[in-house]
């Protein structure tokens, strides 16, 4: 049977492209099964275009919904999806509903799994993500490694060494190769923006979801748009919330829709600063060496600390740490090792000899 990649939203998107490249590169049969989690045109079908991904075999349609809900509509759908395609193997990606409907769904039918983003941890079981990872990885064949922190954490609860593969990082192989269309002036002139300014991009729950929190953000931002403008491609998650909470109505800050990947990146790179609460922008800008501020007591990526620009804040420090980033200063370090832009044809050469040791093709 063919690979049967599962993806379903935006972070899933720029971390399959690579893989799905090089294991079509290695000749392999693959299926694309897109669940739907994801499914405005900006946080969907333009990644697929922009990245070069083949159109998914099917698309789930799934679509939002409390944890319970969104995961009960993956795991029905994907019942019925994935035995249809007998896959010989199930690569999810990453840490969303997704990821861990499809590894829980193939675990169940007996199909392996592939984990890519495999070992991260949060330590924070607040974060839907940190039980995500916890139970995918639980259930995976092959888990792939971006860090070796996460090789040490997957160690540590007993995934056997033979399974654990350090490749790098597949979300940095997409920025390597597209890096050549990354441009600020035209993104810049695209959104009439100021030549100095700052990203920020926010959605996680703790930050957005509830009217106190989203008040505490906007205080927040409020401060830090008085030492540097704020252009904010808003996730449509934050959007009602900090609406509610007055951002719309603070000075000194732009709010964009949710960006294609190459105009968001174009803007990452002309950046002074970056705020956010995002997974994938930490390791983003660590590679870019553009200062970036978390807004998070904790990260599950803590190469970015070692090896990035990246530090924590609350809403407290932020204004005081983005003027400290900003007077700059600080070298940015080598970028952690094998985030080199060849991760997915590691995990293509990995799963190409562990089809063969299982004769398949
Ligand atoms: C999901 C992931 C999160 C990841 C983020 C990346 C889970 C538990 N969370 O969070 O880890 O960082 O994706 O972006 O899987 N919505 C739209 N249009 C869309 C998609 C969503 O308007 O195309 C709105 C809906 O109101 C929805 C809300 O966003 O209820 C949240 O969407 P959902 O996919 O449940 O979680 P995210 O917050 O996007
Ligand atoms: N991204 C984008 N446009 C945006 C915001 C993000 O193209 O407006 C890309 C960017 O590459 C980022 C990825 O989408 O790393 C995933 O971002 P998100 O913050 O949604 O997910 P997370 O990494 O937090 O799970």
């Amino acid at each position: 049977g063919p690979l049967v990649h599962v993806v379903g939203a935006r972070p899933n998107f720029v971390k399959a492209a690579p893989v799905v490249a090089a294991l079509r590169a290695a000749g392999l049969p693959q299926h694309v099964v897109h669940t739907g989690q994801h499914y405005d045109e900006r946080m969907s079908q333009v990644f697929f275009r922009e990245l070069g991904l083949p159109e998914p075999d099917v698309d789930l349609g799934v679509g939002s919904g409390s944890h319970g809900r969104q995961t009960a509509a993956l795991l029905t759908a994907l019942e019925d999806e994935l035995p249809a395609r007998s896959p010989a193997l199930v690569i999810v990606y990453g840490d969303v509903n997704s990821t861990l409907a499809a590894a829980l769904t193939a675990a169940r039918l007996g199909v392996p799994v592939a984990h890519v983003e495999a070992g991260l941890r949060s330590f924070d079981r607040s974060m839907p993500e940190e039980i995500n990872r916890l139970l995918t990885d639980r259930l995976s064949d092959l888990l792939f490694a971006t860090s070796p922190d996460a090789v040490a954490h997957l160690a540590a609860e007993g995934v056997p060494a033979d399974r654990i593969h350090l490749v790098g990082n597949p979300m940095i192989d997409t920025l390597t190769e597209h890096l050549p269309r990354f441009d600020p002036a035209a993104v810049r002139a695209a959104y009439r923006l100021p030549d100095r300014y700052a990203v920020v991009t926010l959605h996680r729950p703790a930050n957005v979801d509830s009217a106190r929190a989203a008040a505490e953000a906007v205080r927040a931002l409020r401060e830090a748009a008085a030492v540097v403008e704020l252009v904010i491609p808003l996730h449509p998650r934050g959007r009602a919330a900090l609406a509610a909470a007055g951002l719309d109505r603070v000075p000194g800050v732009t709010l964009l829709e949710p960006l294609g990947y190459v105009e968001f990146m174009g803007l990452l790179r002309g950046a002074a600063a970056v705020v956010t609460d995002s997974g994938g922008v930490q390791e983003e800008t660590t590679v870019l060496g553009v200062e970036c501020l978390t807004l998070r007591p904790n990260t599950e990526r803590p190469v970015t600390l070692t090896h990035g620009t990246n530090r924590l804040v609350t809403p407290g420090t932020l204004a005081p740490a983005l003027r400290k980033a900003l007077k700059g200063g600080r070298a940015a370090p080598e970028p952690p090792p094998l985030w080199d832009g060849r991760a997915g044809a590691r995990i293509a050469r990995v799963i190409a000899g562990w089809l063969e040791d299982r004769g398949h093709g």
